[in-house]
């Protein structure tokens, strides 16, 4: 079932973060929702209500225009008849205007993203404010963006030393003026796969003073994944050429919930897991050219990697708490 970005956050906020995961074809879909529903496998029944959790599925342009976007949207709406326990928000990762105004007016998507981080502060203000205003005619909310990542995202790398972290006044002023419903704030994450050479865990000091001054305000935290060791691990063992790396400490996710940090985008990661298993399979069934193969395995580990970040994220057991404060029955 597809519900508000709100209403996720209004039974998160404080509590836990809610996972924000990127999809781009079947595979990862399916494994999504079985992950969110702790079933490893398509006939695995009940769902393990200990490790449900409610999830936000994300679609970026990059994913939109990799196939044809009505996929995705067809995709989720069969999920949503496959899975009838789950509960979920759809939203646009880190959009442009006009692609935020295209979800907004196919009436499928619960939230957006307007990216104008690039922007200087007044610019970005004014973008996210209108929009808001369309947004929010059609009961939509909006994610922003202050402060910038380091980093690749999209078309646009930033470099460490131009990354700079959310100033808190800044943040406060740039909420009430643009009117955006939630704020992604950079508090030392970046995105992609090399994200910091040795251990190096979230500014909670940044979170907690930004928190301060704007109370019961949903934060939103880029950049999360933790490029676990034992996947880059099995993709260099199969042949794959990634250098050490590391990323957001799993366990930094709650202590960050605690502090208004309520959703937690993940796509780096998903991408390790897929990269993993097709180069395990291929290298262990050199003969073998059907997709089913790895597809297959593929779903079952990604199910899997999704129960075990939301364990990491407190959102694992939460979906039954969120029925009922919905009113919702299977
Ligand atoms: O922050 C960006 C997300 O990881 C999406 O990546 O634009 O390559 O789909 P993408
Ligand atoms: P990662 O690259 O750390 O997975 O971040 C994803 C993200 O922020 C999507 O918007
Ligand atoms: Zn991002």
């Amino acid at each position: 079932m597809i519900v508000t970005t709100k209403e996720l956050f209004e039974h998160a906020y404080g509590k836990y973060a809610v996972g924000a995961y990127n999809i781009n074809n079947l595979e990862q879909t399916i494994g999504l929702f079985r992950g969110n529903l702790a079933k490893k496998d398509k006939n695995e029944e009940p769902t393990n209500a200990k490790l449900s959790a409610p999830f936000i599925i994300q679609l970026s342009r990059g994913a939109r225009a990799y196939t044809d976007k009505r996929y995705l949207e067809s995709m989720i709406r069969t999920s949503e008849e496959v899975f009838p326990e789950a509960i979920f928000a759809v939203h646009l990762d880190h959009g442009t205007e006009e692609v935020c105004y295209e979800c907004i007016d196919s009436g499928f998507y619960s939230s957006v993203m307007i990216d104008a981080s690039h922007d200087p502060f007044d610019k970005n203000i004014e973008i996210v404010r209108r929009v808001v205003d369309r947004a929010h005619e059609k009961g939509i909310s909006v994610e922003a963006e202050l402060g910038m990542l380091g980093g690749v995202e999209e078309d646009i790398s930033v470099d460490a030393d131009h990354a700079c972290l959310t100033d808190p006044d800044q943040a406060v002023e740039f909420v009430e003026r643009s009117g955006c419903d939630s704020l992604a704030v950079a508090i030392g994450t970046s995105h992609g796969a090399f994200k910091f050479k040795g251990k190096q865990g979230l500014h909670f000091d940044r979170i907690s003073a930004i928190q301060k001054l704007l109370p019961n305000y949903p934060l939103v935290m880029h950049g999360s994944s933790s490029v676990p060791k034992e996947w880059v691990d099995r993709i260099n063992n199969a042949g794959g050429n990634m250098p050490e790396t590391s990323g957001v400490p799993e366990e930094d996710y709650l202590p960050a919930s605690k502090l208004g940090v309520t959703k937690v985008n993940i796509d780096t990661d998903g991408r390790l897991v897929w990269c993993a298993i097709l180069r395990e399979t291929f290298r262990d069934k050199p003969g073998d050219f059907d997709p089913r193969t790895s597809g297959k395995p593929f779903m079952a580990a990604y199910a899997d990697f999704i129960t075990h970040k939301n364990q990491m994220l407190g959102s694992a057991g939460q979906l039954e708490s969120l029925r009922q404060s919905l009113g919702v029955k299977v």
